[in-house]
């Protein structure tokens, strides 16, 4: 065991797994996967969910050093801390307590010596209530209609969490079933052209705008809600706002100086990160009003399962720490900055690499892009990973080449048994879904064995085509194999890649839960904004800026 303040990287069981990298390197994945019971180690089950990390550039004593690793840097006391409602945020002085946002009712977490957990259902239970009468009608809008179609306003955490969960649970029955009829948009990006796309086919009179956002300060949804309550109160009126705007936000005097009715606020708490807010009144309520609490209830349980498996499960049967200590293993010892996500399922938006749009890769960026210890330490390491991905086949259609034969990248494969829209076409030899899962259960033996010279003179290719067609093999993926998609499903999967961020956090030992690397982009920003109106309203030259920047802004406002 190492004292707190230690680097990791000065422990023996990081040494150790830095001289067993040597040990990897002379194996290869084609060789690995022909032993059968260090496969069978490299799988576990839980509730239905089926994770298999055979594929990973790791033996069976590769593991017993990550395990060690994770002792040496006091994971499992790290864990611990997080739920105990310790202040392990320590650069923003906060507990770090999202699991207490679908803790059952009955359970005590505390943070500052009290338990949060009532005050966590007193706001699911308004939520429930509100979100009842919204779908009702007997909440009507301005001139009386009901009002079918929300638009919520919010960007990063208060935003991609809850965009997530929605393109999942569009392919729910019930959830599908629930929403019919209803319309959620989200509004995110400070570009004019997203709020026409946000507001275009949609009457202010039957519409409900949700602002998210934690602080009620950021420059973006601030403007974006100022810019929809004019829509609104042009149509109908400023009285309007009381029925056609809520709020959710930790600063609930801010929201009342805006205009919303505090009643009309839905609280949440400092001790929820913005990225991590997915299951507080952030994306419950939007989600709620969409698709009815029951649904949305479902993913919280589904997360909540999570939580309790990676607080008492062991080590080496606990799917999130394991899934951060491969990680740590990859980036830091493997060297391999990047991992791949491919989901067989629909979590379309999720890993899009056109918007870095997903709550995972949020999660994973924002959290552990960082460059010095929790104790402020350089860190001679880096941390972090680049996360990106497509959704089903389309990755094959566009990156794959670069991960087969180009770039090493390790790849987690998400898919389902069961699809939640099967379709069947009479004539073709398998199912959609079927077809799908063929490149699930493909693509990782691809990387994995790749193609040698010897296969492919067997297949008589010609000669100066066999270079070009060789492939290295000896690429890692993992795969998880999720009964379905359903809420309860996606509550799974989002616990657990908010917890491996966590574990490969505590490894690092980082703090994953403060993000001061986007504020200074914010704060130049500021300068500028100031400089373009003073250079509208008053013709004044731009002033206090380098020559490259000078010339832009002279271009723009020219
Ligand atoms: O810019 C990053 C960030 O601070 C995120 O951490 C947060 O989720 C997002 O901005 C939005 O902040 P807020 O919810 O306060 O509007």
């Amino acid at each position: 065991m190492t004292s707190p303040t230690a680097l990791i990287c000065e422990t023996q069981a990081w040494k150790d797994l830095k001289g067993h990298v040597e040990d990897i390197n002379k194996t290869h994945l084609r060789d690995l996967m022909s032993d059968a019971h260090r496969c069978e180690s490299m799988m576990l089950e839980f509730e239905g969910l089926l994770l298999d990390y055979s594929r990973q550039r790791a033996t069976v004593e590769t593991m017993d050093k990550l395990l060690n690793l994770a002792k040496a840097a006091q994971l499992s006391e790290k864990i611990s801390r997080m739920f105990n409602g310790e202040h392990i945020n320590s650069t923003e002085n906060r507990s770090v307590l999202h699991v207490a946002l679908r803790a059952p009712k009955d359970a005590v977490i505390k943070a500052d010596g009290k338990n949060v957990v009532p005050e966590v259902w007193n706001v699911l239970d308004k939520i429930k209530d509100f979100s009842e009468k919204i779908r009702s009608g007997s909440w009507v809008g301005a001139t009386g209609k009901p009002l079918k179609d929300v638009i919520a306003i919010g960007i990063g955490g208060s935003f991609l969490g809850p965009l997530f969960v929605h393109t999942a649970l569009q392919t729910d029955p019930e959830a599908a079933e629930c929403a019919k009829g209803r319309q959620l948009r989200f509004l995110a990006n400070i570009d004019p052209v997203d709020v026409a796309r946000n507001i275009s086919g949609l009457n202010p009179e039957t519409t409900l705008v949700v602002v998210v956002s934690k602080t009620f300060t950021t420059a973006e949804t601030m403007l974006n809600a100022r810019t929809l309550r004019n829509w609104i109160t042009t149509a109908l009126g400023a009285p309007a706002v009381a029925k056609h705007m809520v709020a959710v936000s930790t600063n609930l005097a801010l929201v009342e100086k805006f205009g919303i009715d505090p009643n009309n606020a839905f609280a949440f708490w400092d001790w929820v990160g913005g990225r991590y807010s997915v299951c507080s009144a952030v994306g419950v309520l939007p989600l709620s009003l969409q698709y009815g609490f029951s649904v949305v209830e479902k993913f919280l349980k589904g997360a909540s399962s999570i939580d309790k498996h990676f607080q008492s499960t062991p080590f080496e049967k606990n799917i999130p720490v394991l899934l951060g200590l491969l990680s740590v293993w990859n980036v830091s010892f493997l060297g391999y900055p990047a991992r791949v996500r491919t989901d067989s399922c629909h979590l379309a938006l999720l890993p899009s690499p056109r918007e870095i749009c997903s709550a995972y890769s949020t999660g994973i960026m924002e959290s552990n892009g960082k460059g010095v210890s929790i104790d402020g330490l350089p860190l001679p390491f880096e941390t972090g990973e680049i996360d990106f991905g497509e959704p089903g086949t389309n990755g094959q259609h566009s990156f794959y080449q670069l991960i087969h034969q180009g770039r090493v990248i390790p790849c987690d494969f998400i898919g389902t048994v069961k699809s939640q829209q099967p379709v069947y076409l009479e004539g073709e030899v398998v199912s959609n879904h079927d077809e799908l899962m063929s490149n699930f259960f493909a693509q990782p033996d691809a990387l994995a064995y790749g193609k040698t010279p010897e296969q492919l003179q067997k297949e008589n290719v010609s000669e100066n085509l066999i270079p070009h067609k060789t492939f290295s093999g000896n690429r890692p993926s993992l795969s998880l194999l999720l009964p379905e998609l359903s809420a309860y499903n996606v509550g799974q999967l989002l616990a657990i890649y908010e917890h491996r961020v966590a574990v490969q956090g505590f490894v690092w030992g980082i703090n994953s839960f403060d993000q001061w690397g986007v504020e200074l982009g914010k704060v130049l920003a500021t300068q500028v904004r100031k400089q373009l109106h003073s250079s509208r309203n008053q013709g004044a030259a731009p002033e206090g800026f380098n020559y490259s920047t000078t010339t832009l802004l002279k271009r723009y406002l020219e």
